[in-house]
């Protein structure tokens, strides 16, 4: 790297430093700022610098440089997951390039608090542990625990089975920092993010594979590995879409609002909120909400998309666009594909 550039990253460092000490400030920083775990992987010293990091996640960036860039690639991959899960609903998991990322959406203990707590956290999980098993870690490998031994199906274990037990650990010493544990906005927090954690740690898929010549099966051997991200994405959406609502008294120990279940204990696949939502229809830019004006819907879905629950009874603006493709194309011998161009007109809802 060219020394000014290492000047600028500096400078960029220093400034976050001195001038964003906003309250929302948070580690979710380092997914929409790559830079800032770039320059904290290249030197550790600047760990400090990056915005939003508490004390302990200072630390661990220091003693793992390697593992912050996974924490950046973890806090994306559940954005990413985020705004597909909701791409077609009223809050669509809309982001900022800013240190609060997410924006005044947290603030209040909701259940899209919950799902963002919950998948940031999975995409911690699932970006250690596959740095893991790339090698790019040097405190973690594959997990090599059950080499050698049979399965129930009398196959071999073998190959490179996820270290999740690993990123697991990570996730939570790494995101867990930032709460308290003493109040129940905190324990609300470590609440969804073991529900994030467990997404991928309670979903380990078993992989197997024949060896030998021609396929003979002289050698079977299985392994173990972690559910795709869009699978962790689809199962903490349906959580979400049965959150479990808590005591606003609770202390100590979360407990259930709902009175005829209060002794039930809370399982570690539940998502939960403190705080109602907002119907998200009109714009708040205080409460970092977008409305849907604007937004695309469709005429005849039943479901979130619906241009009746998406516009939120306001109405819809109907746009005719002329679409251009190829069509009617014909293999023509040989080897040759001859297709038509196609007009077709097709309607655009967009909210009013
Ligand atoms: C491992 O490191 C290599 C080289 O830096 C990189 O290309 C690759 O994407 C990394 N893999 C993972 C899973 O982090
Ligand atoms: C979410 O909706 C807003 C409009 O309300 C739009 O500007 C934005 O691009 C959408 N974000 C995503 C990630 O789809």
């Amino acid at each position: 790297m060219k020394l000014s550039q290492t000047f600028t990253l500096y400078g960029l460092l220093v400034l976050v430093l001195f001038s964003c000490q906003v309250t929302m400030a948070s580690w979710f920083y380092l997914g929409v700022a790559s830079l800032a775990a770039q320059t904290a992987k290249q030197k550790p010293e600047t760990c400090g610098g990056v915005p939003g990091l508490v004390y302990r996640q200072i630390e661990m960036c220091k003693n793992n440089p390697d593992a912050i860039l996974c924490v950046g690639e973890g806090v994306r991959l559940g954005i990413h997951e985020c705004q597909s899960q909701f791409r077609y609903e009223r809050w669509n998991c809309t982001t900022k390039q800013e240190d609060s990322v997410f924006g005044p959406v947290l603030t209040r203990a909701t259940r899209e608090a919950a799902f963002i707590h919950a998948v940031t956290a999975a995409g911690v999980v699932h970006a250690v542990t596959q740095s893991c098993s790339a090698g790019n870690l040097t405190d973690c490998s594959c997990d090599m625990k059950l080499h050698g031994r049979v399965t129930e199906d009398g196959w071999k274990w073998g190959g490179c089975s996820d270290n999740v037990d690993y990123g697991v650990w990570f996730a939570k010493t790494f995101v867990d920092a930032v709460e308290k544990e003493s109040d129940i906005r905190s324990l609300v927090n470590l609440q969804n993010n073991q529900v994030g954690r467990e997404a991928i740690a309670k979903q380990l898929h078993l992989r197997c594979r024949c060896h030998g010549v021609s396929g003979s099966c002289a050698v079977k051997s299985c392994w173990k590995t972690m559910p795709n991200f869009n699978e962790v994405g689809k199962f903490l959406k349906k959580r979400y879409e049965k959150p479990t609502e808590i005591a606003p008294r609770s202390k100590k120990r979360l407990r259930r609002r709902e009175k005829l279940f209060r002794k039930v204990p809370i399982k570690g696949d539940e998502l939960v909120y403190l705080d109602p939502s907002p119907n998200y229809c009109r714009q708040n830019p205080d409460k970092g909400i977008m409305g849907t004006r604007g937004r695309e819907c469709k005429k005849d879905s039943k479901g979130p998309d619906s241009c009746d629950l998406l516009c939120c009874g306001r109405g819809y603006n109907t746009e005719v666009i002329r679409m251009v493709e190829r069509c009617h194309c014909k293999f023509v011998w040989c080897c040759k594909v001859k297709c038509k161009i196609c007009e077709t007109m097709v309607d655009k809802h967009t909210c009013k």
